[in-house]
């Protein structure tokens, strides 16, 4: 028999869940909101990039400024992931159906959605705040939807405010200069947490989500999961984990023996899925890397990548794709102690 005394809810210890509360993020909050709130008023909001580590807030920390700021002022707010919305014609799409207003099921031209989309924002006489979450993932295939949103933002009296979201603090790089500067973006950036704020965050979670925790359980949690690259996620998942070892085996609560038996099958979350998922040139770039003995300088893994490829991307490019491997730790970017060279190294 399962033993039903073990989760008070296991939807608090999902990662998918969005707690009331998010400890240690109270700045990112404070600062994303004061970002919003000229919209507030008629005025223009500021857009933000935020950037950091995986499973380290940046989501959670946007729904939550999103969800407040919408109850508060009741200013549309629309969120999207990037690997769902990946061209401008789907994302403006999405405003417009979520704007409530009929879409055509087989869709409409581009123009049309723009069109439509100016009248809405004219009438309702209010500004609209979109986030783009994993925007890498836009910026690859379709830089065209952030022309069409400045373009929107001449003919409407209040603009459009975006948040941007990205594992990668390079990920504008190769943006024009000029859209860069009208975008005219702050930037929020997410540290990873201590190992103390680590425990913090989960004890929260465990509080709301089990009846009964042996004292040490949190504690290792959160130690692997800042072993794991500070991937909130990852403690959440051993708690989970262990939760259900503990329901199977009828304990009454649960034990830093069920934490212990779970922990090597938890690992890190988010590179695993990425990597079915990078391109094709990130690809090539991680297998150069993890090919080679040595650590290469920048210039000579390009130097490699140059003498692999038929058509080669240019250094610029390379660049940002070798960056982007690092955000999501599939390659470490490395630095001589004394001199200039960056290596890049395989993890
Ligand atoms: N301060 C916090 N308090 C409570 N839960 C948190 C906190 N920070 C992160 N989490 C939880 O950790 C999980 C991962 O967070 P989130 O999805 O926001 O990460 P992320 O920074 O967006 O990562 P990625 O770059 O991989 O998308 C979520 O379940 C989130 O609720
Ligand atoms: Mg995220």
């Amino acid at each position: 028999m399962v033993s039903d005394s073990i989760f008070k809810s296991e939807e608090v210890l999902s990662a998918e869940y969005l707690p009331d509360i998010l400890p240690h993020r109270e700045n990112q909050i404070k600062q994303l909101a004061d970002n919003l709130l000229p919209a507030s008023k008629g005025r223009r909001p500021q857009n933000t990039f935020v950037f950091g580590a995986p499973g380290i807030g940046k989501t959670a920390v946007s729904k939550y400024a999103f969800r407040e700021f919408e109850d508060y002022s009741g200013i549309k707010t629309i969120y999207m992931n990037c690997w769902d919305y990946n061209t401008s014609l789907s994302i403006l799409t999405k405003i417009v159906s979520d704007f409530g207003m009929f879409v055509q099921r087989r869709g409409w031209a581009k123009d049309e959605v723009i069109s439509r989309l100016t009248e809405a924002l004219e009438k309702s006489k209010k500004s609209l705040l979109i986030c783009l979450d994993e925007v890498d993932q836009l910026l690859y295939k379709d830089q065209k939807v952030l022309y069409d949103l400045l373009r929107l933002n001449q003919y409407v009296k209040n603009p459009i405010g975006v948040i941007f979201i990205s594992n990668n603090p390079h990920v504008f790089a190769n943006l024009e200069p000029r859209i860069m500067s009208s975008l005219s973006l702050d930037e929020i950036e997410f540290r990873p947490y201590t190992l103390q704020e680590m425990k913090n965050i989960l004890q929260e979670r465990v509080d709301y989500g089990f009846y009964s925790v042996e004292e040490g359980v949190v504690a290792l949690a959160s130690a692997h999961a800042i072993n794991k690259n500070g991937d909130v996620r990852v403690g959440l998942e051993c708690l989970m984990k262990a939760g259900r070892l503990a329901e199977k085996e009828n304990s009454d609560g649960v034990k830093v023996v069920h934490v212990k038996k779970v922990l090597k099958t938890v690992g890190e979350i988010k590179p695993e899925i990425l990597k079915e998922n990078v391109t094709d040139v990130e690809k090539i770039i991680v297998d150069i890397v993890n090919n080679k003995k040595n650590n290469l300088t920048f210039d000579e893994l390009y130097k490699i990548y140059e003498e692999t490829v038929e058509s080669p991307i240019t250094k610029r490019m390379f660049r940002d794709y070798v960056n982007h491997l690092d955000s999501v730790n599939l390659l470490k970017i490395g630095k001589r102690k004394f001199g200039k060279s960056r290596f890049v190294l395989k993890v």
